[in-house]
C-alpha cells in the first residue's frame, strides 16, 4: 500500500510541476516578467546583438543613426511599428516585412523627404538570416 501511495503522490507532484512550468512559460513569453500586451514585438536579444554588429560592419550606420539624430537616411530609433509616410503619398506600418523589404529593395518604398540613395545590393552581400538580424536590431530600437 505504502509504495502505491508514494507512487501516486510522486505522480501528482510531477503533474503539478509540469502544469506550473507550462503556466509560467505561457505567461512570460516576453521575458520581461510582465504580460503587457502593448509591447509590439518580442525581439530576440541575441539576434538584435548580431544585427547591431552587422549594422556597424556593413556600413549602415554611415547613413542611419540609432538615437534620433538626423542623417542621410531616417534614424532607426522609433521606426519599428511606426507609421511611415512614403514619397508616394501612402503610409505603411513598419512591421518586420516592411523593414526586411526596405533592406533588400530600398527603392521600392521611399520614405517621404528622403532620396533613393541607399545601396540596393545588400541583398547580394547579406544572407537572409543576417537581414533578419538587422531587422531584429531595428525592432529593438522601437522605443
Ligand atoms: C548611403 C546611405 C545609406 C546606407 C549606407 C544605408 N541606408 Fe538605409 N536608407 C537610406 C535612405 C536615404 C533611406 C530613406 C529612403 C528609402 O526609403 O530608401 C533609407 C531607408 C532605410 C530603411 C527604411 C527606414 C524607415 O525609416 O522607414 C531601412 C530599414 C534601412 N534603410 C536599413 C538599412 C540597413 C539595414 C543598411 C545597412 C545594411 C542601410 N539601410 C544602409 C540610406 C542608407
Amino acid at each position: 500500500m505504502r509504495t502505491i501511495a508514494e507512487a501516486g503522490l510522486a505522480f501528482a507532484v510531477v503533474l503539478l510541476l509540469g502544469l506550473g512550468f507550462w503556466l509560467y512559460t505561457g505567461e512570460d513569453l516576453g521575458g520581461d516578467g510582465t504580460t503587457d500586451t502593448t509591447t509590439p514585438v518580442a525581439v530576440d536579444p541575441e539576434a538584435a546583438a548580431r544585427g547591431m554588429q552587422l549594422s556597424n560592419d556593413t556600413g549602415c550606420l554611415a547613413c542611419h543613426s540609432v538615437d534620433g539624430t538626423p542623417s542621410t537616411g531616417p534614424t532607426w530609433k522609433g521606426v519599428a511599428g511606426a507609421s511611415r509616410p512614403l514619397e508616394s503619398g501612402e503610409s505603411v506600418t513598419a512591421d518586420a516585412a516592411y523593414l526586411f523589404n526596405s533592406i533588400v529593395d530600398p527603392g521600392a518604398q521611399i520614405v517621404a523627404g528622403y532620396s533613393n540613395v541607399m545601396p540596393s545590393d545588400y541583398v547580394d552581400q547579406l544572407t537572409e538570416a543576417e537581414i533578419n538580424d538587422l531587422v531584429a536590431y531595428i525592432q529593438s530600437l522601437a522605443n
